[in-house]
């Protein structure tokens, strides 16, 4: 049987193969962050049809920190009943599942956090929302880290296998570790040291409320692709050594940010009718000169996070190393695993496409995704619409139902 299908621990989890569901923001729960029956009935079917380890969509850890209209919440003790069932309905078809725990930092705006959206520091307006971030005093950093703790309690106390810290993707925990987003001159910044603390103070926070080997796990930007140096792949290989001395259980490596670099995060086509039709009138000229401008320069690159992967495999002595980003060809995914590349395979929108996909793998019904990579999905959940696959999810009804 192809390396693949091999099961391999995080921590003291034991995972059926390599395939991880990366987190995947669904657009699917109530207004108020609740788990609804349709975000439970997506992630069932994809423990059913076999998939390692699911991730689901991040989940924020504060209103402050809250994204989206209609992501999940861990915020409220509240939550844990919706969590719990979203936790056994994995669990009845034999998966197992880590949240991701996030809060958006100044990735936000101030109708949904309900405040001036907050940041290590005010470094100018972002070119999307024009939002201009309130630098964080001591006691707000002090603060963040203890409701990371909390967040983290409500994950075990709703059963689950283990938590993933969202440090990438442009959130509060990768500005922070970003020399971009990062200019405090304090003990928060100013250094990668400084930088790191952070969280560094998040672990050991969250690890108070964790069972002895419980697997904590970090989703960690290798590359932010801002417009000055943010964290580059050598930065991010130091924060990954880090990370191990502290005993982390595995790392995601990823890149890109969802305001200043989504198509890093999200290599492939750009969407440009349905982005642009998410923004208001007066945006829409300049929003889709912008989009044009984009087309054909981010195109699919298989493994895209690979090299990135390499540097930080080097630093982490046997810690499992998780690979996100353009994984395509069954293939390519039994090699970078067989070569010792990433002990994982993680993929987001081919998942999106074809729930069925490590099943019809197993059994050899194909060999290469469906998933076109066009981005519809993408924008489809920032305009509030639930994930699917907006290019073929009409049409292939057998590639999408369990
Ligand atoms: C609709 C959509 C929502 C996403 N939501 C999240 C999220 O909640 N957390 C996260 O870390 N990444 C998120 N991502 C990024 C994916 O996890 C993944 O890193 C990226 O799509 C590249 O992998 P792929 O080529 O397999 O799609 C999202 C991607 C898509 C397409
Ligand atoms: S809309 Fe469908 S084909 Fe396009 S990226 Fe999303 S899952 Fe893939």
């Amino acid at each position: 049987m192809s390396i693949v299908f091999s099961s391999h621990s995080i921590g003291n989890v034991l995972i059926k193969n390599r395939f991880v569901h990366s987190a995947t923001y669904e657009a699917m729960a109530s207004p108020t962050g609740e788990v609804t029956e349709k975000l439970v009935k997506r992630y069932q079917r994809l423990a059913k049809n076999e998939v390692g380890l699911i991730i689901p969509g991040y989940m924020f850890v504060h209103p402050h920190g809250k994204a989206f209209p209609l992501q999940t919440g861990i915020h409220d003790d509240s939550m844990i009943p919706g969590l719990k069932k979203l936790v056994d309905a994995v669990h009845h078809e034999g998966g197992k599942i880590f949240f991701q725990i996030a809060h958006a930092g100044r990735q936000t705006v101030k109708a949904l956090a309900g405040r001036q959206p907050m940041g290590p520091s005010d470094n100018g307006r972002d070119p999307l929302n024009f939002v201009k971030a309130k630098p964080m005093t001591e006691g707000e950093i002090l603060e963040a880290i203890k409701i990371f703790g909390e967040a983290a309690r409500r994950a075990v106390t709703a059963g689950v296998d283990g938590i993933q810290l969202h440090a990438a993707h442009g959130y509060l925990l990768n500005q922070f570790l970003s020399p971009f987003f990062n200019l405090r001159k304090d003990q928060w910044g100013g250094s990668d040291e400084n930088r790191f603390r952070f969280l560094k103070e998040v672990i050991l926070e969250v690890r108070k409320v964790m069972p002895e080997g419980m697997p904590l796990i970090i989703k960690l930007n290798t590359n932010d692709h801002t417009p000055k140096k943010g964290i580059t792949p050598e930065i991010a290989a130091n924060y990954a050594k880090w990370l191990y001395e502290a005993g982390i259980h595995g790392i995601e490596v990823s890149a890109g940010s969802a305001i200043y670099s989504f198509l890093n995060m999200c290599r492939g086509e750009v969407p440009v009718n349905e982005l642009v039709s998410g923004l208001p009138w007066w945006k829409k000229p300049l929003g889709r000169m912008m989009m044009n401008s984009l087309k054909g320069k981010f195109d699919l690159k298989e493994g895209y996070n690979l090299e990135a992967a390499k540097l930080v495999k080097q630093v982490i002595d046997g810690v499992p190393l998780i690979t996100v980003g353009g994984f395509r060809r069954l293939a390519h995914m039994q090699q970078v695993v067989d070569n010792g590349f990433t002990d994982f395979v993680s993929m987001s929108r081919p998942f999106i496409r074809e729930p069925k996909l490590v099943v019809n793998f197993k059994e050899g019904k194909k060999d290469v995704v469906a998933c076109e990579s066009c981005n519809r999905c993408l924008a489809a959940v920032t305009l509030n619409m639930p994930v699917r696959c907006y290019t073929h999810g009409l049409r292939s009804r057998d590639e999408t139902d369990d």
